[in-house]
């Protein structure tokens, strides 16, 4: 059976992760969250006392670390040298520095290979800031799920987390290698003034129209 790619892309706290999963569980499909796979190498350089700002000592470190993704309750996971973060990826100093690791060619060249073979398990809801662009171009299931840069910072405080979305955003956006953009053929949904559920509808919808 040939496997198809949902690629949900969009800014920090969009609230596209939320409507990944519930869109994922809705059909049964594995859901994969990209962003914590760029965590994971950030975690690791905290870890590796490694200067997330020097990419040949980040490289070197893709060398001496393994990273392993798969799959627990059709959620992806990721390992480092085969421990689980957990938690800790969503910490501030991983915040802090995953922009500056996810700039790294050799670093997206290995994570996109793995996200890649995720296809090969089965159909996958797949998140990030990438994927209709880059991870599977060719995929007719694309959205940019957006939010007005107020509604994300107040969503992020409101989880408690300490984050500068649009820090990060900037830094994505303006990266030479697969920055954050509107993939060509992506449907744009604005989450500002919406709730999940509306959200996933409109997905759903989107979905039924290009199935
Ligand atoms: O989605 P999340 O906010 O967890 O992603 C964390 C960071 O990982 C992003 O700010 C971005 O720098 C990087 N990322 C990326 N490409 C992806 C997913 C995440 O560059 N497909």
């Amino acid at each position: 059976a040939e496997h198809i790619a949902v690629a949900i892309d969009g800014p920090a706290a969009s609230g596209k992760s939320t409507v990944a999963k519930t869109l994922a569980k809705r059909l049964g499909l594995i859901m994969v969250n990209t962003g914590a796979m760029y965590r994971a190498v950030a975690w690791a350089t905290i870890q590796k006392g490694v200067n997330p700002a020097e990419a040949s000592d980040v490289v070197k470190m893709l060398g001496e670390v393994e990273f392993r993704c798969g799959v627990e309750n059709n959620l992806s996971t990721v390992l480092v040298d085969g421990v689980d973060p957990g938690e800790e990826l969503r910490q501030d100093a991983v915040n802090g520095r995953v922009s500056k690791v996810a700039a790294i060619p050799e670093v997206r060249d290995l994570l996109v290979r793995m996200q890649r073979e995720y296809l090969q398990l089965g159909s996958v809801v797949m998140e990030g800031r990438d994927i209709g662009s880059v991870v599977f171009p060719h995929t007719p299931f694309k959205m940019y799920i957006d939010a007005s840069e107020e509604v994300r910072r107040k969503r992020r405080e409101a989880e408690g987390i300490i984050d500068d979305p649009a820090a990060r955003d900037k830094e994505d956006s303006n990266r030479k290698s697969s920055p954050l953009v509107v993939a060509e053929g992506a449907v744009v949904i604005d989450s500002s003034e919406m709730g999940i559920e509306e959200v996933v509808e409109a997905a759903l919808e989107v979905l039924k129209e290009r199935g």
